[in-house]
């Protein structure tokens, strides 16, 4: 099999090197591609080492599956143009993901979709979002979804390398001058500084006061799951975290489901691992470097009917990102 990573030298581009390694998938060739800063840069995949190029016209030629990950402009350029080199994309940014010809999957949720791709492309939803929706399928099944209201709390590696190196750069104490001025240093993408501090806006503002990544999470979930009057609402939050993004989830459901059997609704489905008992809930420290969707602190709302709480933890590299590239291109191959 012949891949193309475009993105390869990004966060989400070294991790999907690293689960296609690990996944055993038999990767004969890869392309590696990124800008013109990484041209000629030596980067290790399956054990061997391959020099970065830049895309240009033929650069999808022979290519089986083309990894997208380097931002939704170059995927707008390059996604019909891999497609009709003879690609299968997957897309890992937003470009795709709203079209109605482009499937938006998560492997778990709905593989089958990946089939049907007019353009060529599947897109790979937002990582809070994938988490979130691997949970939500699990108690839809069980009690069938009325409501869903998110709060995140996501790394900084959300926002790539940069995000990263500007966390490393504030705690160091890069930037600090007045104690009250939450000025970010320069170059960071976060309109704060974020160490040592939570900053409740990823994206723009829209008219109505949502940003980017919350109309995302809201949008997405609706067309993943298949339920287009599904009522979501979700609060975006950038935290000092690394690696990690954690979900509290409130879910109100059309049948009555106690926790217990929320629990084993969420216990027995695939790509969940469950934390039992009240000191044994996910952080995103555990969850880094790890494929699963963590899930604990189950709870039913005191008050409100058919509503239960969960906290849901994952890597957002891996099954937020790379991970589920990788999954469906597994599932297009068949298992
Ligand atoms: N980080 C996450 O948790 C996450 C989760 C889900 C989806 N995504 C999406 O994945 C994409 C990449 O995210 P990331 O976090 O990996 O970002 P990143 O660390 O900033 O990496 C960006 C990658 O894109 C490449 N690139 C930038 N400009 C380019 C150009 N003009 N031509 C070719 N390659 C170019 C970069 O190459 P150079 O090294 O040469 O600059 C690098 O390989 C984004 O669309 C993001 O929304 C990210």
């Amino acid at each position: 099999m012949h891949v193309a990573i475009l993105g390869a030298t990004g966060a989400v581009g070294r991790t999907m090197l690293g689960v296609l390694a690990e996944r055993g998938l038999p990767v004969e060739r890869l392309t590696l591609l990124a800008s013109e800063r990484s041209a000629g840069q030596r980067v290790e995949g399956g054990g061997r080492e391959w020099a970065g190029e830049v895309p240009r016209p033929g650069s999808f030629r022979g290519v089986d599956f083309a990894l997208f990950s380097a931002g939704a402009d170059l995927s707008r350029e390059w996604g019909p143009r891999a497609a009709e080199e003879g690609a299968v994309v997957v897309d890992n940014s937003s470009a795709w993901r709203m079209d109605p010809d482009v499937p938006l999957v998560v492997p778990e949720v709905n593989m089958a979709a990946a089939q049907h791709r007019p353009r060529g492309i599947v897109a790979n939803p937002n990582c809070s979002t994938i988490q979130m929706v691997v949970a939500l399928q699990a108690l839809h099944r069980a009690g069938g979804l009325r409501r869903v209201v998110a709060s995140t709390y996501q790394s900084v590696s959300g926002a790539g390398e940069t995000g990263r190196d500007t966390l490393r750069r504030e705690n160091e104490g890069e930037g600090l001058t007045l104690p009250r001025v939450a000025q970010p240093v320069e170059g960071s993408p976060f309109r704060r500084r974020i160490a040592g501090n939570v900053i409740p806006q990823i994206g723009d503002f829209d008219v109505e006061g949502w940003t980017g990544e919350e109309r995302k999470m809201m949008d997405e979930t609706r067309k993943i799951m298949g339920i287009p009057d599904l009522a979501v609402a979700a609060t975006c939050v950038r935290v000092p975290v690394e690696v990690g993004h954690s979900v509290q989830v409130m879910v109100e459901t059309e049948r009555e489901l106690s926790a217990e059997a929320a629990r084993r609704a969420l216990a027995l489905f695939p790509g969940i691992l469950l934390q039992g008992g009240p000191e044994a809930y996910p952080t995103p420290w555990e969850a880094a470097g790890r494929d699963a969707v963590f899930v604990g602190r189950i709870r039913k709302d005191p008050l409100i009917p058919n509503t239960l709480h969960l906290w849901v933890v994952a890597d957002n590299l891996r099954k937020g990102a790379a991970t589920n590239a990788v999954q469906i291109v597994q599932g297009l191959r068949g298992g």
